[in-house]
């Protein structure tokens, strides 16, 4: 420790701060960026983004345009053998900085292809570089790793990052298993692009997200290259290796689909899987443009008791209902293109999926939304469903239970009944598009739904999301 813990403090928040502007204004970055002080032998950059629920994840001082990863699995043997080489950006002058990695063994950092100093520090990889490196300064970190990756224990009891599976391995790293498997800066505050290029016994078929460059194998091993173009958050990023049925085709939209299928699940699979253009155009619909050029699913054969909205192409650990794909590719606009900057915020992803999914109900001969959200009203006050408001769950612990999704929906319903249908849905379409490939907070959510409907949302939403136990009908 070098800096006192108010001084580190400090700096966390002006990182987040600084970020959540970026966010939401994207032509500023330059500018503020520039408005940083003056380069000095830098300092250290912080352990995490200052996200009370999860305090190491990410880190300070700089950003990652870019992740290019190389990594080869051995099926059998469970070892992966990878070179991720980052393109970043200092945010302020840095004497050293972090990046998450949790196990696996370091073989050497370069930084600028000059070698660097490191140490492992829990599941923080601290970086020394030769040089001090000056704010603005775009640099290239190389680290070459290998062991065999585990997933990390949630606080809800969940595994998350790299799971072994018994033909390779589910990959999903919501909240914070990107480090199981890559080195990175895995806070969804900072959005990048990706290269993946995936070695695999022949066979095997390995999936990232975004387009399929190409597909190569050479002595008994297959190299799978993937492009994921528009930013994304490293919890969203998989690499999934198994025995799949490959199916690709380009939607009339122009979305290139790649399903991957699990052949165990497939036959139950096809019939959900066949709807997702018309999900995805559904969704366009309401939401605006479909905010990738690539789409598909990915359907194993896993025990991980989850899906994920893994941007392009959620990941099911088995065959999902047609619900669970509405709902992941909902994620895509709710979540993916519009990303959290704080993981309290997660009712934006998980109330929005989850509202969706009872939209896709209402206007497709099943349920009205009134009435999904009556069945949950009934539920007694001593109900699960009202254990902590949604707003702020409380702890990483909370993040993913009933009342984030099902309170969230709720919270939603309460506003197109309070606003109507044409400005709620004009909201919704409006939310989508102005944070598109950004990020969003609740209080701008809050700003924008007033803006449109026109109204005073506060005590609503205060209510909704901020007020302990069952609300009172409104
Ligand atoms: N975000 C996922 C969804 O709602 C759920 C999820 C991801 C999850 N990781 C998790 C749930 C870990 C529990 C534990 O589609
Ligand atoms: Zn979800």
């Amino acid at each position: 420790m070098t800096a006192p813990q108010d001084k580190a403090a400090g700096r966390r928040s002006a990182v987040l701060r600084r970020e959540a502007v970026l966010a939401a204004v994207p032509v500023a970055v330059a500018a503020l960026l520039g408005a940083t002080g003056p380069a000095t032998a830098g300092t250290a950059g912080a352990s995490g983004v200052g996200d009370p629920y999860f305090p190491l994840s990410g880190n300070g001082g700089f950003h990652v345009e870019h992740y290019d990863l190389t990594l080869g699995y051995d099926t059998s043997s469970r070892h992966l053998d990878g070179t991720a080489v980052l393109t970043a950006r200092a945010t302020q002058a840095l004497s050293r900085f972090d990046l998450d990695l949790k196990g696996l063994k370091v073989t050497g950092v370069t930084v600028d292809r000059a070698a660097a100093t490191f140490r492992r520090s829990g599941q923080e990889l601290v970086v020394t570089p030769r040089h001090a490196l000056r704010d603005r300064q775009q640099f290239t970190i190389t680290v070459r790793y290998n062991g065999t990756p585990a997933p990390v224990t949630d606080p809800d009891g969940s595994a998350d990052g790299w799971v072994p599976t018994d033909d390779g391995a589910f990959v999903a790293g919501e909240p914070q298993g990107s480090m199981t498997w890559f080195p990175s800066n895995g806070h969804p505050l900072d959005k990048s692009t990706y290269d993946f290029t995936l070695t695999v016994p022949k066979g095997r078929t390995a999936v990232a997200n975004g387009v399929l460059r190409s597909e190569h194998t050479a002595n008994g091993r297959t190299t799978f290259r993937w492009h994921q173009a528009e930013p994304m958050a490293a919890y969203l990023a998989t690499a999934t290796v198994g025995n799949f049925q490959v199916e690709k085709y380009t939607t009339p939209d122009g979305i290139q689909v790649y399903n991957a299928v699990d052949p165990r699940e497939a036959k139950e699979a096809a019939p959900v899987l066949k709807k997702l253009p018309s999900v995805l155009a559904w969704e366009s619909k309401l939401f605006g443009p479909y905010p990738f050029r690539a789409a598909g699913s990915i359907v194993d054969h896993a025990d991980v008791g989850y899906a994920l909205e893994t941007q392009t192409r959620p990941i099911y650990d088995s065959a999902p209902d047609l619900s669970t794909l509405v709902h992941e590719s909902a994620h895509q606009w709710f979540g993916d293109s519009v990303a959290l900057t704080s993981w309290k915020d997660i009712w934006l992803n998980e109330g929005f999926a989850t509202y969706a999914e009872w939209l896709y109900s209402e206007q497709h001969g099943g349920d009205s939304a009134q009435k999904s959200f009556d069945a949950l009203y009934a539920r007694p006050a001593s109900s699960h469903l009202w254990a902590f408001p949604p707003g702020n769950p409380g702890s990483g612990a909370n993040i993913f239970d009933t009342p984030v999704y099902s309170r969230g929906a709720m919270t939603l319903h309460e506003l197109r009944r309070a606003v109507g249908d044409k400005a709620f849905f004009r909201i919704l379409r409006d939310w989508a598009t102005v944070h598109r490939g950004g990020h969003g907070t609740t209080a701008q959510f809050i700003a924008l739904s007033e803006r449109v409907s026109g109204k005073n949302l506060g005590p609503l939403f205060h209510t909704w999301l901020h007020t302990k136990g069952k609300p009172a009908k409104a």
